[in-house]
Formats: structure tokens, C-alpha cells, sequence
């Protein structure tokens, strides 16, 4: 059975990447053979689909997700992390681009520091899995986003199918040994595979967004089923959230809960 939460705690987590950060980027474009950027794209796109004023992109990381989202109009995106080291990649990137619609915040997944329905849309490239409960993060989403709102979900997903065998023998092996020479961190690359396996199905996945509230919701799988891209609107019924108001705003109009 999918487990309900990350194999590893919240500050290993945070660890980890800290630690293989300076790689994060040529480690995603090597192991994906340059296939992550698409996905990023179609989940940008699915996310600008309703034209939102802002959005939260959740476990922003390098930025990759959230400079994709602004290359295709997005007017402001607030991207957030908890792994400084992470973010001061993302920071030297928004340099080097000239990127001014990106406000970096450094914060946690589980309890966003944004008010209840402050924000159009959310995304989450490869972020999900790695928190400590799955069902309570998205219960979070929908507190932020307000009713009619998109939640992006870009994710590894177990892989099935007839390619299962060779798709385990190349994340199994070959990118843990690949992850071991470029970042020099052959544990963080073997926690990919094993997470992923241990990650809800697609279907499970859906699932979990209807219980949270969310309608509309679809999905697709990418990359012979090793990715799943997960669409769903926040619904107008009740939400209920586990944190009172939190103080920040998101920077900008017409964003009041
Ligand atoms: C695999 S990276 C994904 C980065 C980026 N979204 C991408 O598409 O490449 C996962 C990110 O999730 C972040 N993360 C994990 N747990 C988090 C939490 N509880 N709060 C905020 N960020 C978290 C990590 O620091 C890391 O940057």
C-alpha cells in the first residue's frame, strides 16, 4: 500500500537538498534526458489555463517550475522553499534572467504562510511526495487557493506496464550511480526511485484531491507512465484548515481571503 507521507523526515529532507543543490539542475536534465523541461511546460501551461493574477508555486527549489510559469505570462508567481540552499540557486538565476515577477519566500509546504483563499493557482513540481503527509498538504493547498482556483501537481509516480522492469533497472541503478557521480551524492538519487515506488498510484492520488475538496480533477501520465500530472479546481465547499490566518499576504491585487 502507498504510504501517506515522505520515506524521510521534514530535516533530512531539507538536508538532503541543501546538500545536492549546486547539481539539482544538470542532475534533472541528464536523468530525464532533458524531457523535465516539457513537463514543466505543460504543467505551467495547465496552471495558467484560467489566467490567475498569482501563483504559488509550492517546493520551488532551483525555480525551474516558477521561471516557466513567468516565460508563459504568469504576472506573478510567489515561489517558495524551505532549503535555503535551494533557494539562493533560484535567487542567482532570477539574476542572471532579469526576472522581477518571481518573489522568493523561504517556508514551509505544511503550513503556508499565506491566507485562506489568497491565491489563484498552485503548483507542485516534484514536491509532494517529498513532504511528511500527503493528505494534510493538500488540505493545505486548498486553504490557500481560493474557490474556482487550479492545483498543479507535477510527480513521479509508481511506475506499471510492460516497461516497468527496465524502468526500475534504470532508476534503480543507473541514476543513483549517475546521481553518485555528478552531485556526489549517491544516496539522494537512490531515495528517488525508492520514494516514487512508495508514492500513491495516479488514480490514489486523484483520489485524495476529491477527498480534499477538489473538483475537475484529471490527470496524465508522461514520459511512458514514470510521470503523472495531476489538474484539479479547488471547489466552493468548505475547506477546513488547521491553521488559523497567517499574517503575510500574497504581494499583490486582487488578493484579499
Ligand atoms: C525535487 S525538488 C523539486 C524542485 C522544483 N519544484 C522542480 O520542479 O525541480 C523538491 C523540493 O521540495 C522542497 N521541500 C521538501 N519539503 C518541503 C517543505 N516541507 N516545505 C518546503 N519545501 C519543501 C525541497 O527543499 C526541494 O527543493
Amino acid at each position: 500500500m502507498a504510504r501517506r507521507g515522505a520515506l524521510r523526515p521534514p530535516a533530512e529532507v531539507r538536508r538532503m537538498f541543501d546538500r545536492i543543490a549546486p547539481r539539482y539542475d544538470v542532475m534533472n536534465r541528464l536523468m530525464s534526458l532533458g524531457r523535465d523541461v516539457s513537463w514543466r511546460r505543460a504543467a505551467a501551461r495547465a496552471a495558467l489555463a484560467r489566467r490567475p493574477s498569482v501563483v504559488l508555486d509550492i517546493a520551488t527549489g532551483t525555480g525551474d517550475l516558477a521561471f516557466e510559469l513567468v516565460a508563459q505570462g504568469a504576472s506573478h508567481v510567489v515561489a517558495l522553499d524551505f532549503s535555503l540552499e535551494m533557494l539562493r540557486h533560484a535567487a542567482r538565476k532570477r539574476l542572471e534572467k532579469q526576472v522581477a515577477r518571481i518573489t522568493l519566500v523561504c517556508g514551509d509546504a505544511m503550513r503556508l504562510p499565506f491566507r485562506d483563499r489568497s491565491v489563484d493557482a498552485c503548483t507542485i513540481g516534484f514536491g509532494l511526495r517529498n513532504l511528511p503527509d500527503y493528505e494534510a498538504a493538500i488540505r493545505e493547498f486548498a486553504r490557500v487557493l481560493r474557490p474556482g482556483g487550479v492545483l498543479v501537481i507535477l510527480e513521479t509516480t509508481p511506475f506499471e506496464g510492460p516497461f516497468a522492469p527496465l524502468l526500475r533497472l534504470y532508476f534503480d541503478r543507473v541514476v543513483p550511480w549517475l546521481g553518485g557521480l555528478v552531485s556526489g551524492d549517491r544516496a539522494a538519487y537512490s531515495y528517488l526511485p525508492r520514494s516514487t515506488a512508495a508514492f500513491p498510484r495516479a488514480p490514489e492520488l486523484a483520489e485524495l484531491l476529491c477527498t480534499a475538496g477538489f473538483a475537475d480533477v484529471h490527470f496524465r501520465k508522461l514520459m511512458a507512465g514514470t510521470v503523472a500530472l495531476h489538474v484539479a479546481v479547488r471547489g466552493g465547499a468548505e475547506v477546513r484548515a488547521d491553521t488559523a490566518a497567517w499574517p503575510v499576504r500574497v504581494p499583490r491585487e486582487p488578493m484579499r481571503p
